[in-house]
């Protein structure tokens, strides 16, 4: 009995292993989605750029098919593939901000469509309407009945909120929109939004600028987000109006600095929401988030071999002293 213990201890210590391997994976898939978020959300996302939110999405090489229907638009490769470089920030394609432009591709808005049931929006998706205009091999049910709930709840008629030639914001209420901003986005984006920057047409620019440059993407985001900010707190599931997304985009817009000044703030730090696999705070934590590392990395493949070897030679052991 005395010569098995070394053996126990050494599987016990194999079976924790295992176990806290499980545990750092665990945690690193909860960060993928840090938050619940509702379909017309997501479906706003997807529409924003599912290339970047599906996770595992078929990336299709090339332009999309219909991309060739027009020639002003130059861009070319995945971003042609997405809802938004299409339909616009506004919805409204050919009707809205793109009408002209470089932006301008001649293809038709959604505000329309959304009207429709979601049927007859599933067959615009699907190909039955137009064999080129087919997203299944990309996006799942799911997530095609998330851009269908988007289409039908989530759309607004941004001209009703932002003047289609200044650019500028029509009745907004300062007050709300300040307290707005101050409550919830200054944060991560500082009292003055420039602590990031983001990158528009070629340039880092601040949160300011882009309200004044791009009031339509600024204001599609601040309801819904965007990909590369998923901890970033969406108005939509604040339970803000389209008017409180108004208000925000029109105090930044009034208020904060803007101009084509390149801001000298390197890219903020995302702090994630949940402390999931996020940085040690204490011992265990420490650990889980060092096995968290070595999971993603070869380490673990290494870790895992000698974890099979180790069993082997256990199970030989075992019967070897067995038969002795
Ligand atoms: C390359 C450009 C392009 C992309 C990308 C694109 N569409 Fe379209 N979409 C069109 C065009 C053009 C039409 C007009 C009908 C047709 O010719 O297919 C259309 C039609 C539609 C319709 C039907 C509109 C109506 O009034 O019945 C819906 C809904 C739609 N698109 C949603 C989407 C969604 C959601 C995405 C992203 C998953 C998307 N589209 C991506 C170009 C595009
Ligand atoms: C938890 C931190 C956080 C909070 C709070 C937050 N944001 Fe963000 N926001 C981000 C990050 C991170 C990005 C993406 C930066 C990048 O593109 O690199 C972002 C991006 C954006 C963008 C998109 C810019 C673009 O490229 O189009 C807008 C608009 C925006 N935020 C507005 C807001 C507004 C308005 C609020 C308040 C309602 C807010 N944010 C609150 C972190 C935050």
């Amino acid at each position: 009995m005395n010569k098995l213990k070394p053996i126990y201890s050494f599987i016990v210590i194999l079976i924790l292993m295992v176990i806290i391997g499980s545990i750092s994976f665990a945690n690193v898939s909860a960060r993928d989605n840090p938050q619940e978020i509702s379909p017309v959300s997501r479906g706003a996302q997807i529409y924003d750029d599912w290339t970047s939110v599906v996770s595992d999405a078929a990336i299709p090489v090339g332009n999309h098919p219909i991309w060739s229907r027009q020639s002003n638009n130059t861009i070319s490769g995945i971003d042609t593939w997405r809802c938004v470089v299409c339909h616009g920030w506004d919805y409204q394609g050919i009707d809205g901000a793109f009408r002209s432009g470089s932006y301008s591709t001649g293809f038709p808005g959604l505000l329309e469509a959304s009207t429709k049931d979601q049927s007859t929006l599933v067959q615009a998706l699907d190909g039955s309407s137009d064999a080129q205009h087919n997203f299944t091999s990309m996006l799942s049910d799911d997530e095609i009945e998330s851009v269908t709930a988007f289409i039908q709840t989530g759309l607004i008629d941004d001209n009703e909120y932002i003047d289609i030639v200044t650019r500028k914001v029509t009745g907004g209420n300062f007050a709300n929109g300040k307290e707005k901003y101050e409550q919830v986005c200054s944060s991560c984006h500082g009292d003055d939004g420039t602590l990031a920057t983001f990158r528009y047409e070629g340039t880092e620019v601040s949160l300011g600028t882009l309200a004044v440059q791009d009031p339509w993407r600024f204001l599609h985001r601040t309801r819904f987000g965007t990909a590369r900010a998923p901890e970033m707190p969406l108005g939509y599931e604040l339970g803000w109006t389209a008017e409180d997304g108004r208000d925000v985009v029109y105090y930044v817009q009034s208020s904060l600095p803007t101009g084509f000044e390149v801001p000298t703030n390197e890219p903020m730090e995302i702090e994630p929401v949940d402390n999931l696999g996020g940085p040690a705070q204490n011992w265990f934590s420490g650990i889980v988030t060092a096995f968290g590392a070595m999971a993603t990395s070869l380490g673990f493949a290494i870790l895992l071999g000698a974890l099979f070897v180790g069993i082997i030679l256990v199970l030989v052991w075992l019967l070897r002293s067995r038969r002795a």
